[in-house]
């Protein structure tokens, strides 16, 4: 797919089934997350790429918080369930590094590219993803579960797979609602 082609046709997949992206195909897609813009090279990010086993303990991750944070009995049951929705889910970590000119913000800016470009990496090799945080991306105990230091952020769960469905095109939005041309 033409890379024009892919940016103003991309379209998101919440229903993702096996295969998972593998081999050359997930390398091309980590490759491209640590190929995005990125201030003074700080390679603010890290990234957990969980299948098979590695979603159960994703999901035990959510279910333990769940607890913690006095949730119910189907909201925990639910935690467990929530990585399971695709073959693969990848946690996109932005690992804030203190530096003088490259304020904590540019920082996490870098790492949300890197969810999209592994979204489109994906999908221009077949596969689709959806970007998700909610919750148990902005929780305490999770994010001292992956190590993270207080400055860090969980940007998103990328889910990954193959798409279930054909996604409809997303219609255009009225550029003039969001740009003004200074000339
Ligand atoms: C930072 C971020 C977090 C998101 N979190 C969620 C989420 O938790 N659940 C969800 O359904 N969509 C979430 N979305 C939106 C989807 O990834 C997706 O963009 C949306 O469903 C629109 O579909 P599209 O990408 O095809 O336009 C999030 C998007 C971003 C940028």
């Amino acid at each position: 797919m033409d890379a024009l082609e892919l940016l103003l046709t991309r379209r998101s997949q919440p229903k993702l089934v096996e295969p998972a992206p593998s081999g050359e195909a997930l390398n091309n897609i980590l490759k491209a997350a640590t190929q995005v813009p990125d201030h003074a090279g700080l390679c603010p990010w890290r990234f957990i790429v969980c299948s098979g086993e590695g979603l159960d303990r994703l999901g035990e991750i959510y279910s333990q918080a769940a607890i913690a944070n006095g949730k119910s009995e189907s909201d925990i049951a639910r935690a467990k369930q929530l990585p399971i929705r695709a073959p693969m889910v990848v946690v996109a970590i932005a690992n804030y590094v203190e530096h003088d000119k490259v304020p904590r913000v540019e920082q996490i800016g870098s790492a949300a590219c890197s969810v999209m470009a592994m979204q489109m990496a994906a999908l221009a090799q077949g596969f689709n993803g959806m970007w998700r945080t909610g919750s148990y991306a902005h929780c305490e105990h999770v994010k001292s579960s992956f190590g993270l230091k207080t400055d860090d952020e969980i940007v998103g769960y990328l889910y990954l797979g193959t798409p279930q469905f054909a996604t409809p095109a997303k219609p255009s939005k009225n550029l003039e609602d969001f740009v003004t041309f200074w000339s």
